[in-house]
């Protein structure tokens, strides 16, 4: 089995379009202890199939457009593996949440389906493979904290220091990605062109481990888009800031809310204020940064 965490953006500057349609990025991710497990087991030649339980497991699809599926298929491309493979994913993840999830778990397949078939790709074949899946996949294999540039699929690690205490909360239905990105190129309009800028106060807060200090920093160019799609997250971020968290940001394209705490205590009275207030579907806490894809059985 391999289990994958879920991502915080801590930090994440847009720039205008590319011609390609994707955006330049500059983002600093962080991995934290929310996981997806991913099993898998030998199939027939061509036999490439995904089943899912778990948190939104509904909504996840299960053909090929699955991104673990699709991470198989490119390795077993690549490898001239003459094999199928029957996954399987366990959710915990939000799906649509802005945390990574499908990417997540197509990291994990990755380390999956390279043990499965011994075919002992190394960390940077991996990293490429993983680039052309999604964005985000990457990041996933490494996890920790890492910047992200390009699409947000060239990562190197950051320097930091302390373990971050965060409280998450899980909005009702997701947000697509790409209708974030759209909404933040309807809002700026066409007349300026944005560059993603390096967060320089955010990194210098992260390599300080003073969780004030990080608290303050963060900063996510796609969340006025997020919260035109979803107005009701507003009330979510008050909440959490009324109860005095650190920090609060929605997590990439949203629509989770992420709330940074000042240690373990601190963390469960804001779980607790943002459960009872009916402002979110759950709400959870997790700490970060975490390693990123690791087998463990
Ligand atoms: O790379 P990934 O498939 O995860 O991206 C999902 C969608 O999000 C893309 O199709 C694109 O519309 C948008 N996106 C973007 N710029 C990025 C990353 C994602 O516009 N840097």
């Amino acid at each position: 089995m391999v289990r994958t965490p879920a991502k915080v953006n801590l930090g994440l500057r847009v720039g205008s379009p590319r011609p390609d349609g994707y955006h330049p990025l500059a983002t600093v991710y962080q991995a934290v202890s929310l996981y997806d497990e991913v099993k898998v087991r030998p199939a027939p030649a061509g036999d490439f199939s995904v089943t899912v339980t778990g948190e939104g497991a509904d909504q996840v699809p299960t053909d090929d457009t699955n991104l673990a599926v699709q991470a198989a298929k490119r390795l077993a491309k690549t490898f001239t593996v003459h094999a199928g493979v029957a996954i399987s994913i366990h959710k915990t993840i939000a799906v649509e949440g802005g945390l990574a999830g499908g990417s997540s778990n197509a990291a994990a397949a990755l380390v999956a389906c390279d043990a499965l078939w011994g075919t002992d790709a190394g960390r940077e074949q991996l990293l490429r493979i993983a680039a052309q899946v999604g964005s985000d996949v990457p990041f996933c294999l490494v996890g920790g904290n890492a910047v992200g540039s390009g699409r947000g699929e060239e990562v190197s690690p950051a320097l930091a220091r302390g373990v971050y205490e965060w409280v998450l909360a899980f909005a009702d239905g997701g947000l697509p990605t790409a209708e974030v990105y759209a909404e933040l190129d309807r809002m700026r309009g066409t007349d300026s062109l944005h560059q993603a800028q390096t967060p320089l106060e955010l990194m210098g807060a992260l390599r300080s481990g003073d969780p004030f200090q990080l608290g303050m920093a963060l900063d996510n160019d796609l969340q006025p888009a997020a919260l035109r799609l979803r107005p009701s997250l507003a009330r979510t971020l008050d909440v959490g800031e009324e109860y005095g968290s650190l920090g609060s940001i929605i997590s990439g394209s949203g629509p989770t809310c992420c709330f940074l705490a000042a240690n373990e205590d601190h963390a469960v009275d804001i779980a607790v204020a943002l459960s009872g207030s009916g402002v979110c579907r759950s709400v959870q806490r997790a700490t970060g940064p975490v390693p990123g894809a690791q087998r463990v059985s």
